[in-house]
């Protein structure tokens, strides 16, 4: 393959090279036919194919018919990666018979802030998570021979400005939480492009940004497809090539085209990196091509394949007991949701669904003798309409039980823009408030992409199910957990605060002035909640079943190990319960210590297992290198420290059954990096800079002492009452010299160079 490419690239003109670089419509790559070079047919994604009828024209009308599987903020409560593979193959079904190459999806950028208006396509506020589900979703789709798009790299976290907005954050975040996500995607699961996204990073745009595209993405992860640009993400060509950006869409774009042929005429432009771009665009345009595009797919198959992603993705919030139903004689069916199904986002994602299971119909299907009525409670938008109250409260009074079917208007949560705030409509909040009063078997069922504010109801309602934007199929799944035929095992992939306020980016959202500064660093979703002890509405990895499950006998292949060798730990997990369920293991690590501040615990593992009532299974999950280690800015890499780690095992994160304490060797033999403005501390903590400065120190400190007039013991502050050692412990060497010069032998600054070229020849 590789000889028929760089075969193709040596007949190629300069002008086609720059051709290939660009789409030749909103859909495809530019063909060269005089090479046998076919187009590749790109169609949106993530949780459905949004194919239009003539891929080659640039309008925008409705898509041909594919399945709406749930979006990812639903997938991702699942945390069933087997399932997420099984999407991801149907998908590629969908693909191969509706002709489409590659798919735009999945997307595993963070859920920084619940406002975010594109959460609903997004999996996680935990980049393990969020990795763990664009992975098998991309091994899934390219198992059958149908390639991916990553997206959207990086730092895409809000929609505000997202066409220019700077996102400002530091480098150590960046790895550990905004690209570590894209990273395990990369690596796991190989995808054949990885999409860029709008917005700048620290001021580079991000399809222009060679640290991300070329020296992080393709030279550090070894990523050997092709880098396509967001739609329109594109500002400036030749830039972009030398950044990395492949294939820049849509197209045509001649006078980009023409730029950079003439870049390359004048020298701007290495031939070589241009070369490069059609290389990699070349071999995933004929990989692609390996699949023949033909037939049907199954719509029957893949609409109950979307019904028992949704049923898993449900996660039981609240329950008295009231949940599963059983033998209610009147049932209030009471929200506009309940006849209109709210199963997905606004925006690129929107798919034209080849059927619509109504959860009210879905409901009376299941519900048995039981009499259903309906009133909409609610109106559409976000009018106030006590009539439509006072209705549905007068349906409630009279049943047994009143299912509430609540959605935010379908435009609130989009693609294009953010959320104002996180709360259901003033009506909605009115509405549940006045049905609980009547009606003690109140629940309440969500359909949102992104968590909404509770605290104002939900202790006046007996039950709560947050089913996410569950795709075509969700009515179907709804009913399935509210009769009982399906136990639900989902877990919230995301934090639900108790109130908007209480957000870590609250203070730095969205952003101004051209830009948005990540000022609370590592410290998203759980990470902030559990270092700050801010009280949740529901933890991340938190989900109720109706059955219960004890945690006993957890160990660990061994308690002291190499970090490269990792440890495996296990579990015994019984279902104390009397019906069959499944259960989310979770395994978070906790560092005892480290030179830098970490968030109090971090997942780094978790299985889903089904047991029968007193069934007892074993859970064992794998802990790598990765799972102890963190960015160190400095150093420019991953590091481990040698120490001790808790290893917690929990039904979510804020429920740990079980703890265990491990030793880590560290194996890494670190560079030194003590430089003239290291302090003295900082010397002190390396072992090479004690060894050098340390006879020296002691010297220093008597003098010092002297100069200042402070005891050794502390208790005499001298003559400017302070400790003056605690002072110069966090000054650089050469500062501290030049307040002690008269007593040394040469220029402070000289000996602290002497200092240097000592440790760095150690
Ligand atoms: C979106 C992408 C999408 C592309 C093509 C962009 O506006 O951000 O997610 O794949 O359009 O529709």
């Amino acid at each position: 393959m590789s000889d028929k490419i760089q075969e193709i690239i040596t007949k190629m003109t300069l002008e086609e090279k720059a051709a290939l670089c660009t789409g030749a419509n909103m859909w495809t790559t530019t063909p060269i036919e005089r090479l046998g070079v076919p187009e590749l047919i790109m169609s949106d994604g993530p949780h459905g194919l949004r194919r239009m009828p003539d891929v080659h024209a640039m309008s925008q009308g409705e898509s041909m018919p594919a399945t709406c599987f749930p979006t990812a903020s639903c997938t991702a409560a699942t945390w069933d990666v087997e399932l997420i593979r099984q999407l991801g193959e149907a998908l590629a079904e969908e693909c191969i018979a509706l002709d489409v190459d590659v798919i735009l999806g999945p997307g595993a950028n963070m859920k920084r802030s619940p406002l975010c208006g594109r959460n609903f396509e997004y999996f996680s506020e935990d980049p393990f998570l969020a990795g763990e589900m664009a992975a098998n979703y991309i091994i899934g789709v390219q198992s059958k021979g149908v390639g991916t798009s990553l997206k959207h790299f990086a730092v895409n976290n809000q929609e505000f400005q997202r066409f220019s907005i700077s996102a400002e954050v530091d480098e150590r975040s960046l790895r550990e939480i905004y690209l570590a996500a894209f990273e395990k995607a990369v690596k796991q699961g190989k995808p054949y492009t990885v999409m860029c996204s709008y917005n700048k990073i620290n001021g580079t745009f991000a399809s222009q940004y060679h640290h991300t595209l070329t020296e992080i993405l393709k030279d550090e992860w070894g990523f050997e497809g092709l880098v396509v640009s967001d739609w329109g993400a594109v500002r400036d060509r030749v830039a972009a090539l030398k950044g990395g950006l492949d294939l820049e869409m849509p197209g045509p774009q001649d006078h980009r085209v023409k730029k950079v042929v003439e870049a390359v005429r004048s020298g701007e432009l290495d031939e070589a990196v241009l070369n490069e771009s059609v290389r990699r665009i070349l071999r995933i345009v004929f990989k692609a091509k390996e699949t023949p595009k033909k037939g049907t797919f199954n719509a029957d198959a893949h609409h109950d394949l979307a019904r028992k992603i949704s049923t898993e993705g449900i996660v039981l919030l609240k329950n008295n007991g009231v949940l599963p139903l059983k033998g209610q004689q009147h049932i209030a069916v009471i929200g506009h949701a309940a006849e209109s199904a709210h199963f997905q986002g606004g925006g690129s994602s929107h798919i034209n669904p080849t059927r619509v299971a109504v959860p009210f119909k879905e409901l009376k299907l299941q519900a048995g003798n039981a009499e259903l009525t309906y009133a909409a409670g609610y109106p559409t938008d976000t009018a106030f309409r006590q009539d439509l109250i006072d209705q549905a409260v007068a349906l409630a009074t009279t049943a047994d039980a009143a299912v509430l079917y609540i959605a935010l208007p379908s435009y609130i949560e989009s693609e294009g823009y953010d959320r104002a705030n996180m709360d259901l409509t003033e009506q909605q909040v009115a509405l549940i408030k006045a049905v609980a009063k009547v009606q003690p078997n109140t629940i309440v069922v969500l359909n949102n992409g992104s968590p909404v504010t509770m605290s104002p109801w939900i202790d006046d309602v007996a039950a709560v199910l947050e089913g996410y934007m569950m795709g075509q199929a969700g009515g179907a799944a709804i009913a399935d957990v509210l009769c009982g035929k399906v136990n639900p095992s989902g877990k919230l992939a995301e934090t639900f605060p108790v109130k908007l306020e209480d957000t870590p980016a609250y203070i730095n959202w969205p952003g101004e002035a051209g830009a948005v500064r990540y000022g609370e660093g590592l410290f998203i979703g759980y990470r902030y909640y559990d270092t700050k002890k801010v009280p949740v509405q529901f933890p991340f990895g938190y989900g109720l079943s109706y059955t219960t499950f004890a945690y006993s006998n957890a160990k660990v292949s061994s308690h002291t190990f190499k970090d490269v060798d990792g440890v495996t730990v296990s579990v015994d997990v019984t279902n104390t319960g009397k019906m069959t369920g499944k259960e989310v293991v979770q395994v978070y690590v906790h560092d005892h210590a480290a030179n830098l501040v970490r968030p109090v615990k971090e997942l780094k593992g978790f299985a889903k297992v089904e047991l029968k009532p007193g069934e007892t299974k074993t859970v064992t999950i794998p802990l790598d290198f990765r799972a102890f280690a963190f960015y160190h800015p400095e150093y420019k890499q991953w590091i481990t420290e040698t120490g001790d780690f808790d290893l917690l095992i929990g039904a979510s994160s804020a429920d740990i059954r079980q703890t265990l304490t491990v030793t880590l060797e560290s194996t890494l033999n670190l560079p030194c990096i003590l430089d003239m403005e290291s302090t003295i501390r900082e010397w002190m903590a390396d072992p090479r800079g004690k060894t050098v400065l340390g006879p020296f120190l002691v010297t220093m400190e008597e003098e010092s002492r002297k100069a200042f007039g402070s005891s050794e013991t502390g208790e005499s502050h001298g003559s400017i009452g302070m400790n003056i050692m605690d002072m110069f412990g966090d000054m650089p060497v050469a500062s501290v010299l030049a307040f002690v010069q008269s007593n040394l032998p040469k220029p402070g600054e000289e000996m602290a160079k002497d200092f240097l070229a000592a440790v760095h020849s150690l």
